[in-house]
């Protein structure tokens, strides 16, 4: 074996690692034989210099068996998933794992915790008074077995090394590099053992990839790198230039999920839903058409079974699904506040990140990994790009469990809101399909 500053040294001068090389960089880390600041060097050469896509191949797959695997072949399957690189009013996952698992396709999702605007999928559950995502592999199996459908917690020994440059990407300015993106979130999908995956990558102020062509290339890669690794992954780019639904936070998000569910909800978020479950369902061999996948996805939503399924779902994982009748079980804010248009104008752009970083000061999301999340924290949008206001009309409403924490919320959202005297162009929802 080399010495790993070799290692460090022709990654830094532009060259491809072999598979050899990059096995060891990846058991070094877990094995604690390569100190940290080693680790470091390597993350910025390889963000500084990139890699090809046989070494991001080689890394996921490195990464993938650092840890435990989940196998699901005892499952009749294919067994979908979906992931989202992270939005702003992102409740698709809510909406589409029933609504897929109501045409058939069952659903295995794990899901991290993570950090960010408003909480993650497992928070927006555990609003759902008693709801547990806390299983074991076996007892989610089971559960998957009896009722198409389980989200659970990621478990910990999946994927170690990821935890440990993630870890270290953050404190060192590598996390914005594509093959560490791509090799960081396909081996925790491919850990998670499932045979279809749907990814939404998220395009626009509120989200990672600002511009299209580098949501491209990271949709590209993905798709790439999971296909080559066995698995049916499809990617679309859809815009985050605004919030995608109405809901930031978390028992408001489950609120807004079970409206969709109940067909209540049109829109962009629906939008979205449906052109990831035509991935799905057209990836899983269900329907062999967009169109007809469109079709069986409508029915299962309006014949009301989605959200007989959600209703399992919820009832499976001890959760009250009472909420399912009565939104009113949910948890809700002490105070609400409506943040008025400072004047008159079309909503001509929105500073979604500022949004979604405003939701997380009131309580919706974390800033840092141990804090605690208010699950009825959040904000409403009450307009959308290209809506005309008047002067003192409401933009949002925000909700928080103190006063201050809403006053405080109302000049970064009227900052954050852009009105103008023209009506703008509106910019298309879903950009690309991969
Ligand atoms: N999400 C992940 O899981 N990993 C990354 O590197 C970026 C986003």
């Amino acid at each position: 074996m080399r010495p790993f500053v070799e290692l460090i040294s022709k990654k830094r001068d532009g060259l491809a690692l072999t598979d050899q090389e990059i096995h060891q960089f990846v058991m070094g880390a877990v094995q604690g034989t390569i100190a940290d600041y080693q680790i470091s060097a390597m993350l910025m050469a390889i963000f500084c210099r990139g890699m090809t896509e046989d070494e991001t191949v080689c890394l996921t797959r490195e990464m993938t068996l650092s840890g435990r695997t989940v196998d699901l072949s005892a499952l009749p399957g294919p067994i979908a998933d979906k992931h989202s690189t992270g939005g702003v009013a992102d409740t698709t996952t809510l909406i589409l794992a029933p609504l897929v698992a109501a045409c058939g396709v069952p659903v295995f999702k794990m899901s991290g915790r993570g950090l960010g605007f408003s909480g993650g999928t497992l928070d927006k559950l555990e609003s759902i008074a008693g709801f547990s995502t806390q299983l074991s592999v076996p007892e989610a199996m089971a559960l998957c077995r009896k009722s198409g459908i389980v989200i659970l917690g990621q478990t910990e020994d999946l994927t170690p090394a990821d935890a440990i440059f993630y870890a270290l990407r953050d404190v060192t300015a590598t996390v914005e590099s594509i093959p560490l993106i791509v090799s960081s979130i396909m081996s925790k999908k491919i850990a998670a053992g499932t045979d279809v995956l749907a990814l939404d990558v998220k395009c626009g102020s509120g989200a990672f990839m600002k511009d299209l062509d580098s949501a491209q290339t990271l949709a590209r890669d993905m798709a790439a790198i999971g296909r080559r690794l066995g698995k049916r992954v499809s990617a679309v780019i859809t815009s985050m230039a605004q919030p995608l639904g109405r809901f930031i936070g978390n028992s408001l998000e489950v609120e807004e999920a079970i409206l969709a569910l109940r067909g209540e909800v049109e829109g962009d978020l629906m939008e979205v839903t449906y052109a990831l479950g035509e991935e799905i369902l057209v990836n899983a061999g269900r329907v062999s058409t967009f169109q007809e996948a469109r079709q069986m996805l409508k029915k299962a939503v309006s014949t009301g079974a989605a959200l007989k399924k959600m209703c399992l779902l919820i009832r499976q994982q001890g959760g009250d699904a009472g909420v399912i009748d009565d939104l009113s079980l949910l948890p809700h804010a002490r105070y609400a506040f409506s943040v008025p248009a400072p004047k008159s104008g079309y909503v001509g752009a929105m500073h979604t990140d500022q949004i979604g970083l405003t939701s997380v000061l009131l309580g919706a999301g974390r800033q840092k990994k141990s804090d605690r999340i208010d699950p009825s924290a959040g904000i409403r949008m009450e307009v959308r790009l290209g809506d005309y206001v008047r002067q003192g009309a409401p933009l949002c409403t925000v909700f928080a469990s103190t006063d201050s924490a809403c006053h405080n919320a109302v000049i970064p959202l009227q900052q954050a809101i852009v009105l103008c005297d023209k009506k703008p162009a509106l910019p298309p929802l879903i950009l690309d399909r991969q």
